[in-house]
C-alpha cells in the first residue's frame, strides 16, 4: 500500500503533482475561467463580503498565511488569518459580511471546529477547504471546496498542504473574478500559470537528491533556521514545523526582516540556515533585501542553503548551497518552494533513525482541543 516506497511520507510528497492536478480538475473552464458553483455560496453574497477570516492549525495554518498575501492582493478585501486554538477566545469581530475560511485536511481538527461554531452563531459565512470528504468541518460549514489530494495517512502533512494552497488559490481569485477588481488579467495569467504547476512540482522531485544528500551530512546538528519574505516566510515556518515534528530537532522559522530585531543573534559558525528567496522579477525589492540578509548571516559563519529560482544568479555566490526551483509568479512559489522542505525534513529524519510516518507524540488528527 506504500507503493513502493519505505514511507507514506515519501510516497505522499510523490503524489503531490496529481494531488496539485486534482485540486485544480474540473473547476477551471476552457476560456480560462474559474468555475466554482460547487461552493454554493451565490456571487451576490460574495460581492458583499467586506473581511475574510481564515482559521486553521499547523501546516493548515501556514497555508492560511499564504492565502491572506492572495486574496488581499487579488482581491482587496481585508483578510487575516488567526491560530483555530486562540480564535474564539478573543472575542473577534464577525458579522454577516465575514467569510470565514476554515482549513482542515482531517476535517476533524477540533479547535477549527470550535472556531468556525463559533464564527457561524456570529452571523459569518464559513467555507470549508477540507479533504476529507463527509467530514465533520465541512458538515457543519456554509460551503465546502475539497483539496482532492487522496488520502494522507503519514502524520506529517505535505500533499494535503500543497492541495491546501492551490484550493486557497482558487478561492482568492474566484473572489477576484466575482468582484471584478483592477487585476482581471493578473488573475486570468495566474489561473494559466496555476494550471502549468503540476508539471513544475514534478521538476522539483526530479532534482531532490543533493538535498537528500544534504540533510544526511546534517544528523548531527542541534538547530536549524529558516528564513523568509512575504509567502516566503510562512514557507520558512513550515519547513521549521516539518523538521521539528519529525526529527525532533530545534528548528524555526523568521521572517527575514525580523533578523536584525533578534534572530541573528542565533547566527554563529556552522549553523544551517535555509533561506526561501523570492523571484528577482516579481516583488525585486524584497528579493535585494534577502541576498543582503544572506551575505549578512554568512558573513557571520551560517552554512547558507538558499532555495531560489533556477538562473538566479545574484544569489549563487553567497549560497554554500544551492536549491534551484522553477520560476513561478510570486504568489505562487510556495508550491514548488515547500517541497524541497518536505524531502530535507523527511531525509533528516531517516537519518536520525526516527519513525517517518508515525512521530513520537503526534496524532494524525487532533480531536481534542
Ligand atoms: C503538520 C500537521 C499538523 C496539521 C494540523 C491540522 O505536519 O500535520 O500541523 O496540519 O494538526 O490538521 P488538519 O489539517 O487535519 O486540521
Amino acid at each position: 500500500e506504500k507503493g513502493g516506497y519505505d514511507y507514506f511520507m515519501l510516497k505522499e510528497i510523490a503524489e503531490q503533482p496529481k494531488a496539485v492536478a486534482d485540486t485544480l480538475l474540473g473547476r477551471i473552464d476552457l476560456a480560462g475561467n474559474l468555475c466554482l458553483d460547487e461552493v454554493h455560496i451565490p456571487a451576490s453574497v460574495l460581492r458583499e463580503v467586506s473581511k475574510v477570516v481564515i482559521v486553521a492549525c499547523g501546516t493548515a495554518y501556514h497555508a492560511g498565511m499564504i492565502a491572506k498575501y492572495a486574496i488581499e492582493h487579488w482581491t482587496r478585501i481585508p483578510c487575516e488569518t488567526e491560530l483555530a486554538s486562540e480564535f474564539r477566545y478573543r472575542d473577534p469581530i464577525l458579522d454577516q459580511r465575514t467569510l470565514v475560511i476554515a482549513i482542515s485536511q482531517s476535517g476533524e481538527t477540533m479547535d477549527t471546529l470550535m472556531a468556525l461554531r463559533h464564527a457561524r452563531e456570529q452571523g459569518a459565512k464559513v467555507l470549508a477547504i477540507c479533504n476529507t470528504n463527509g467530514s465533520t468541518i465541512p458538515r457543519e460549514s456554509d460551503a465546502v471546496l475539497y483539496t482532492h489530494a487522496g488520502p494522507e495517512v503519514a502524520v506529517a502533512s505535505t500533499k494535503a498542504f500543497l492541495t491546501q494552497l492551490v484550493a486557497c488559490y482558487l478561492v482568492a481569485l474566484y473572489l477576484g473574478q466575482v468582484r471584478g477588481t483592477k487585476w482581471g488579467d493578473e488573475i486570468l495569467s495566474v489561473i494559466r500559470e496555476l494550471s502549468e504547476i503540476a508539471t513544475q512540482v514534478d521538476q522539483v522531485l526530479e532534482t531532490m537528491e543533493p538535498v537528500r544528500e544534504l540533510a544526511r551530512t546534517l544528523a548531527d546538528k542541534n538547530t536549524v533556521l529558516f528564513l523568509g519574505r512575504h509567502v516566503g516566510y510562512p514557507v520558512a515556518l513550515e519547513g521549521a514545523l516539518k523538521l521539528k515534528e519529525l526529527a525532533y530537532m530545534h528548528a524555526e522559522g523568521f521572517a527575514a526582516g525580523e533578523l536584525k530585531h533578534g534572530p541573528i543573534a542565533l547566527i554563529e559558525h556552522d549553523v544551517p540556515v535555509v533561506v526561501v528567496v523570492p523571484s528577482p522579477r516579481g516583488r525585486s525589492v524584497l528579493h535585494d533585501k534577502i541576498v543582503s540578509n544572506i551575505q549578512e548571516i554568512r558573513a557571520r559563519g551560517a552554512r547558507t542553503i538558499v532555495i531560489a529560482e533556477r538562473g538566479d544568479e545574484t544569489v549563487a555566490p553567497y549560497a554554500d548551497h544551492l536549491i534551484e526551483i522553477p520560476a513561478t509568479p510570486t504568489l505562487l512559489q510556495p508550491l514548488v518552494a515547500t517541497v524541497p522542505l518536505q524531502v530535507f525534513a523527511c531525509e533528516l529524519a531517516t537519518a536520525r533513525g526516527n519513525e517517518v510516518d508515525q512521530p513520537r507524540n503526534l496524532a494524525k488528527s487532533v480531536t481534542v482541543e
